[in-house]
């Protein structure tokens, strides 16, 4: 009997490089069993790390095995489930020379095979363990699925709700998105990407990408240093902080180099200032974009950009595997180049886990799944929970809500009963079929004791043009389904529902794909259907009752003037339509606060509450010529950031500093007094502003630097109490040298950024 040793042996006489592989003896030390791969590696197999690809049309799994089994993938994304994943592994660990095992990424955002609310719903909770906790199930999900890596989270700040993909992301604050990208983080890896039950988190889209110029999505990023350091980078720098292993790079140039050719950004501030250590990769295609960028003559120079400013790994592009032999025979590019981010990809499998276990995720066949969309593999109960707590209600006038559940309710709208739209974009595994409308979730919640008429009332948009487009990026799945009816015929029959009941609730908004990538719109009102639809409504007389569903914020200036209550439920997932009842009727109350600010109009964009003070100020009260306003509107958001309606009463009071002045290095408190003084109960979220009164740059109006969720019975008071101290008192000046300078500083604290009580203090250097 020959031993597997020997067999080695035998055949490595005859391809002195057949006996390469890990060395499991080295396991111990990451450092030493990575250069031990590495020195064993060829050219061409390290170039093949660098190589990140999906499978489709183009690349049929028997042919990405064979790629695989030749050395030439490093990862596939898109590749979901275990018999799929499986033969690939095996053709890493039997017939690959160096049997390093890939890893199988995917686009886990919001969810798995259960879908939570969109980025933007999840923020509105302001709720992390919320928001870690829906991570948390989405790893379960998809590592169970064989998953290793997640292209998420999403943490580019969006002030420009034109850009479709504000839905993705956590909102327009530096504060708020820091802090949802640190609990997704958490959520995600929980404390080890090697735990069976992880996924790797690789934070994006580095860097800058919400700040495309004018929301066109693609659109090129040019901004100041101070304004990058003090309000675009943080959220990155949070969710690299708290242990994201990956990064994955912007299509956008930054300041006029394209993030996948950028070294200033990848090596000077990623890895030199921020001590990175973990993979980056593209965006998709983003190499072979440099040529379009006009920054790479040809491929090979995109390469060689690439590799040189320290983009480990490319995806979806064949750039680095076409382009870098060549590079390096002439001598463009070292192998040093390649060992380092080599060295990262082998890091990266290292720390899922993947040395130790090719099939940690992957599983045995006998364990697999027998129905991979069974209803049983969903995580209903977390979905139903976080979804509940992401609404937002913005107005309720003659407390309309909560409805009971008595007499007749008619449901009308096009996305009442739309399972594909409630998911939201990048629903990743979410199947619709199992996705709960909200007229499922209305007829559940009223059983028998009232009754729901439904009718559609009108298709999203009537304008063929944006239905295609919509169709496009879903290709086959052609989820746009239009009622071919005329539109009178369907306001008609919404008006006679309508008119049979004792209150009206409408469900407007966007179609999923109208947020999504490549989605940037020029307006961001209803289309015109949906307001016919809302205005014919209206002439009943009926109380009128708004579920918004949409992935940006909206104009929304007659919809507040006639709307009797107004909810905004963004894309609230798998089990939306149920939240979206349970608060409807009142079995939960609404505690989201928006974590962007609703613009009246697409003219005032930018509306971010947060906006670095000008010369000339517009003062509310005092209308006049020559301060900073828009003549022919209001001024300001029509509902500002932080803001979201309770069915209860808070009411804040008693804002005390611990003291009125403080030496840098020591901490103040602020404390103030909340309290439910109406008769529900209810959560509060209780929002620390700071205002640095005079500083040597101009600062910001305000800014967000603390807040606590705290649920309250009826009557109850708390005192909630904010440390502060010299880091929120910071910013990167001019020089971008972080500095706390002594001086004035206003405490606000408010239920949202505009109503607050204020306090003074003053910094002692
Ligand atoms: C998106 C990324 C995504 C990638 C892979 C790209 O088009 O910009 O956010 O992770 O595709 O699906």
């Amino acid at each position: 009997m020959k031993t597997p040793w020997l067999l080695g042996l035998l055949a490595g006489l005859a391809t002195p490089m057949a006996m390469a592989q890990p060395n499991p003896a080295l396991l111990g030390n990451k450092g030493a069993f990575i250069a031990d791969v590495l020195r064993q590696m060829t050219l061409d197999e390290k170039i093949g790390q660098l190589r990140l690809i999906s499978f489709g049309p183009s690349m049929p799994a028997s042919k990405l095995a064979e790629e695989v089994a030749a050395g030439r993938v490093g990862g596939s994304f898109g590749v979901v489930s275990r018999p799929e994943q499986r033969p690939l592994q095996d053709a890493a660990m039997q017939r690959s020379r160096m049997k390093i095992p890939v890893f199988f990424a995917y686009d886990v955002v919001h969810g798995h095979r259960t879908t939570f609310p969109i980025g933007l719903g999840l923020a509105s909770s302001w709720d992390l363990e919320a928001v870690r906790l829906s991570a948390r199930v989405a790893a379960q999900e998809a590592s169970a699925d064989g998953i290793d890596f997640t292209f998420a989270p999403t943490v580019d700040i969006a002030r420009d709700p034109r850009w479709g993909r504000t839905s993705e992301g956590f909102g327009e604050d530096p504060h708020l998105v820091s802090q949802m990208a640190r609990a997704m983080v958490k959520g995600f890896q929980n404390d080890s990407a090697a735990k069976p039950d992880s996924l790797m988190a690789s934070v994006k889209h580095f860097a800058l990408y919400g700040a495309v110029e004018g929301g066109r999505d693609y659109n090129i990023v040019d901004m100041s240093p101070m304004r990058m350091y003090n309000d675009y980078l943080p959220p990155y720098r949070a969710a690299i902080d708290a242990g994201s292993g990956g990064v994955m790079l912007a299509l956008n140039a930054v300041n006029g180099v394209p993030a996948a050719a950028n070294t200033w950004l990848l090596q000077d501030l990623l890895r030199k200032d921020w001590g990175f250590k973990g993979v980056t990769l593209s965006d998709h295609g983003a190499i072979a974009e440099l040529l379009r960028h006009g920054v790479a003559r040809d491929e090979a120079e995109a390469a060689k950009l690439a590799i040189k400013a320290g983009v480990d790994m490319s995806m979806a592009d064949e750039s680095y595997i076409k382009e870098l032999p060549g590079l390096l025979k002439s001598g463009q590019v070292q192998e040093g180049d390649i060992d380092n981010a080599v060295r990262e990809v082998l890091g990266a499998k290292y720390d899922m886990g993947l040395f130790r276990d090719p099939f940690l995720r992957i599983g045995k066949a006998e364990d697999d799944p027998a129905d991979l969309k069974a209803d049983s593999r969903l995580n209903r109960a977390p979905a139903r929970d976080v979804a509940r707590k992401s609404m937002v209600l913005l107005e309720n006038r003659n407390r309309t809500l909560p409805l009971r559940k008595t007499g007749t309710i008619a449901l009308v709208g096009p996305l009442a009963d739309s399972p594909v739209d409630i998911l939201g974009a990048w629903s990743a595994q979410g199947v619709p079929a199992l996705a709960v409308t909200l007229r499922q979730g209305m007829a559940a919640a009223i059983g028998d004791k009232a009754r729901l008429l439904f009718a559609r009332g009108a298709n999203v948009t009537e304008d063929r043009s944006i239905v295609d487009y919509m169709n496009y990026p879903n290709g086959e799945a052609q989820e746009i389904v239009q009622d071919g009816r005329m539109p009178q015929e369907m306001i008609d029959e919404a008006v006679a529902t309508a008119k049979q009941a004792d209150v009206v609730v409408a469900a407007v908004g966007e179609s999923r794909g109208m947020s999504h990538e490549s989605s940037s719109r020029t307006r961001l009102d209803l289309p015109e259907s949906q307001q016919a639809l809302l205005k014919a409504l209206k002439a009943t007389g009926r109380p009128l009752v708004l579920v918004l569903m949409n992935g940006r914020p909206l104009t929304l200036g007659w919809e507040k003037a006639n709307a009797d209550a107004m909810l905004e439920t963004w894309f609230a997932g798998t089990e939306g339509g149920n939240a979206i009842a349970d608060v409807l009727f009142g079995d939960a109350d609404p505690s989201g606060k928006l974590p962007i600010s609703l613009p009246r109009s697409v003219g005032q964009i930018p509306t971010y509450y947060n906006f670095p003070r000008p010369g000339r100020p517009f003062t509310p009260g005092k209308p006049g010529n020559y301060t900073s306003q828009y003549f022919d509107e209001p001024q300001g958001a029509l509902y500002p950031f932080g803001y979201g309606l309770s069915y209860t009463d808070f009411t804040l009071s008693n804002l005390v500093l611990s003291s009125r002045k403080v030496r840098k290095g020591r901490t103040l408190e602020a404390s103030v007094t909340v309290k439910n003084s109406g008769d529900r109960a209810g959560d509060a979220v209780v929002q620390l502003y700071i205002q640095d009164v005079v500083a040597s740059v101009v600062r910001p109006v305000k800014e967000l630097k603390g807040f606590r969720k705290l649920k309250l019975q009826p009557g109850e008071t708390q005192v909630v109490r904010f440390p502060i101290g010299e880091t929120m008192l910071s910013f990167y000046n001019q020089q971008l040298k972080r500095v706390a300078e002594p001086g004035a500083f206003n405490v606000q604290v408010g239920l949202d950024s505009r109503d607050v009580l204020q306090e003074s203090f003053e910094l002692l250097p």
